[in-house]
């Protein structure tokens, strides 16, 4: 069934179509063909906006007057906007003093109901679902089958840009929408002709929030890549599929792990993401440092969010900028140049 039939109004911020990077310092350090799918140059700064240009399209031509979302940030900025293109309302259930700043301020600047809770995400998506189904309000998280049919894209515009599908597919893992919409994504174009083969999915969940490879939902998930803190991710099965159908892995990496893949991200690739985007490349170079790569693969990275979402993480144990008086002298005595 389409999501979106002729005739409606489509609700979009001319999102997707980013670019895919080679990475050149991540392929000298694992031997692969690593390219970086670079998700932040969305309109919002997020992959979200590729699933929520199906879910608003659909809420609006269905006479939706308002929508709800659960989110730990990126979500919410995205419905937030996608909303205000549509004279909807948008009200956001979000765990309190647990999303990233700029999130919180897209959020704001849009107009939305900012709600927070004191439970975790999980707590504020179980609310907005029963919300959405008491109360004539349409809900907007990955739960509504429109936005995964919207985020698979981010496959079919992979393989396009490679002019093949990668051997190994590797990205961030949450509420597990995402992983489960890429596989979609990569089966489908693989069943219609346009690719031969379809990647090894490799999903990557922060330590103190990886239920999918401990086993068991987290009840209190902690991780400072706060996109990520979920303990018990809607779409379990989904990601479990992907894994095994695609003969892949779901891992784990500790925060020091997700913030060395974040500053090298940005110091050796100039790619600058938020934290929970990094854990995907952490996953991988955990894996290479495994020796669990095969030389030559081609790899792609999902990077998921603008590293601007975050900017209390970035300015975090670093030195404040020097203070110099207006003269050359002094840049170049700062600057060892004197
Ligand atoms: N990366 C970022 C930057 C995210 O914001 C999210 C999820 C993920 C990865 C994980 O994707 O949930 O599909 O497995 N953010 C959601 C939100 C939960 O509310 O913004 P997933």
């Amino acid at each position: 069934m389409p999501h979106v039939k002729d005739g409606w109004d489509v609700v979009t911020l001319r999102e997707g179509g980013t670019p895919l990077l080679p990475a050149q310092h991540l392929s000298a350090l694992t031997g692969c063909e690593v390219h970086l799918k670079i998700e932040g140059a969305n309109p919002t700064g997020s992959f979200k906006d590729r699933g929520m240009t199906v879910a608003m399209t659909e809420a609006a031509a269905g006479g939706a007057k308002a929508v709800i979302c659960a989110s730990t940030g990126n979500t919410s900025a995205s419905a937030a906007a996608y909303a205000a293109r549509t004279d909807m309302t948008c009200a956001v259930l979000v765990p309190q003093g647990k999303i990233a700043l700029g999130k919180l301020a897209q959020a704001t600047a849009h107009g939305a109901r900012i709600l927070q809770l004191e439970g975790n995400f999980d707590a504020c998506l179980e609310l907005a679902r029963k919300a959405a189904e008491e109360h004539p309000i349409a809900l907007v998280n990955s739960v509504n089958p429109a936005r995964i049919e919207g985020q698979k894209t981010a496959s079919f515009e992979i393989c396009d840009q490679l002019g093949r599908a990668p051997d190994l597919h590797v990205l961030p893992v949450g509420n597990a929408g995402n992983i489960t919409a890429y596989w979609r994504g990569y089966v489908e174009y693989h069943r219609d002709g346009v690719v031969e083969s379809t990647p090894e999915m490799h999903g990557v969940q922060a330590a103190g929030a990886a239920p999918l490879v401990d086993g068991a939902p987290v009840s209190h998930p902690e991780t400072l890549a706060t996109a990520i803190r979920i303990g018990s991710p809607a779409s379990w099965d989904g990601a479990v599929a992907a894994r095994d159908e695609s003969g892949g892995r779901i891992t784990k990496v500790d925060d020091d792990a997700i913030l060395a893949a974040y500053r090298l991200l940005a110091a050796r690739e100039g790619v600058f993401v938020e934290p929970a985007s990094a854990a995907s490349v952490a996953g991988l170079l955990a894996r290479s440092t495994a020796g669990e790569l095969t030389a030559g693969q081609v790899v792609v990275c999902t990077v998921t969010g603008h590293g601007l979402k975050d900017p209390g993480t970035a300015l975090a144990d670093v030195p404040e900028p020097v203070v110099v008086p207006e003269r050359v002298d002094a840049v170049a005595d700062a600057l060892g140049l004197g």
